[in-house]
């Protein structure tokens, strides 16, 4: 049987963190042994708001390091970055034009960014492009976060109309979101994600981050008042969000850890959490410490490579479909 196609992407701004890593990267790795994976690091994503270009390159590069240190293996699984294969554009253009922009004024992550960096029309059209990224390839899942889902349901709503349109070309791709994990808070606001963009660094824990700093972290990590250690999200967010990490880490239960630590102090509890998170992170930072910048340049080149070769095969077909061959 031949096997299905998942399709994902991770922008290269700053650096990957733990929800990062549990909410979509952990996936990624896990899929590579039943599918037909393809993942893109989406730079041209990521130009949608202001960058140093002289340090994007780099960036780049850091980020697919990252992402192999994590078990993404170009051997099984096709990977390179976005703006080396024009079909995305091409195609992100196509289905631009049968996009209705009151569909693009509801989309939240794009509210949220404008208001905090302005609008452009990059930004404004960016779903749009993640769901060229998708549909290029007729991907069946796609691993992301629960900050994604929106932008899930764009593309699938826009592989419908095409396919209506034009003829059935794409089939609908289904999400794959964790169960848990899918949105791990930020250590400083419990309320709200863990974030790339955010000002305060505490607020996160680094893929990369050494065992000192992720200590120091989860030590000044928000919780409340209160004591116990329980899953409650509306009254003890802070401690339930280090409990998920805990879980997900340690791949202990919830109710084994409420029965284990239930009534530790939150000192103690924090210190169990930090050494479960340094001990699953140790390899990827070890095995990042290994790369070189010009070996990982070299096969993003050659993913390039096989990545145009087959998403042309696939766009000759749309083209055709729209009337844009002789
Ligand atoms: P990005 O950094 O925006 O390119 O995100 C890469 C992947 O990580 C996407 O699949 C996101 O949904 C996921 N992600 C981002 N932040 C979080 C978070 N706080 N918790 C879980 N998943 C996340
Ligand atoms: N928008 C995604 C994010 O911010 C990144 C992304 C771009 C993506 N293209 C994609 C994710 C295609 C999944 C599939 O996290």
């Amino acid at each position: 049987m031949e096997r299905k196609t998942v399709f994902s992407g991770l922008q290269p701004t700053g650096n990957v963190h733990v929800g990062n890593y549990l909410g979509a990267l952990r996936n990624w790795v896990a899929l590579q042994e039943e599918y037909d994976c393809i993942y893109c690091v989406v730079d041209l994503h990521a130009i949608t708001v202001p960058l140093d270009p002289a340090s994007f390159n780099q960036d780049r590069i850091d980020a697919a390091k990252v992402l192999i240190a994590a078990g993404v293996d170009p051997e099984r699984s096709l990977f390179y970055y976005q703006s080396q294969v024009p079909q995305h554009t091409e195609l992100a253009w196509i289905l631009g034009s049968i996009t209705g922009t009151g569909q693009l004024n509801r989309m939240t992550q794009f509210k949220d960014k404008a208001d905090r960096a302005g609008s452009n029309l990059g930004l404004y059209s960016y779903p749009v492009l993640m769901a060229a990224d998708i549909l290029l390839y007729r991907a069946d899942a796609v691993p992301v976060g629960d900050d994604q889902k929106q932008h899930l349901e764009l593309t699938r709503d826009l592989a419908e109309r095409f396919n209506h349109r034009y003829g059935e070309e794409f089939p609908i791709p289904e999400p794959i979101i964790p169960e848990t994990g899918a949105r791990i808070m930020s250590l400083q606001d419990p309320t709200s994600k863990m974030s790339k963009s955010d000002e305060n660094e505490e607020s996160r824990i680094l893929v990369l981050d050494d065992a000192d700093v992720i200590r120091k972290r989860i030590k000044r990590a928000v919780t409340d008042s209160g004591s116990g250690i329980r899953l409650d999200w509306e009254t003890k967010p802070g401690v339930s969000n280090l409990m998920e990490m805990l879980s997900l880490f340690s791949g202990m239960s919830m109710a084994e850890i409420e029965a284990e630590y239930g009534d530790s102090g939150y000192g103690t509890f924090k210190e169990v959490v930090a050494e479960a998170v340094i001990e699953d992170l140790a390899p990827i930072r070890r095995a990042y410490g290994e790369l070189e910048d010009g070996e990982v340049a070299r096969l993003m080149q050659r993913g390039a490579l096989d990545a145009r070769t087959r998403a042309e095969g696939f766009q000759q077909r749309v083209r055709r479909r729209v009337g844009l061959t002789g």
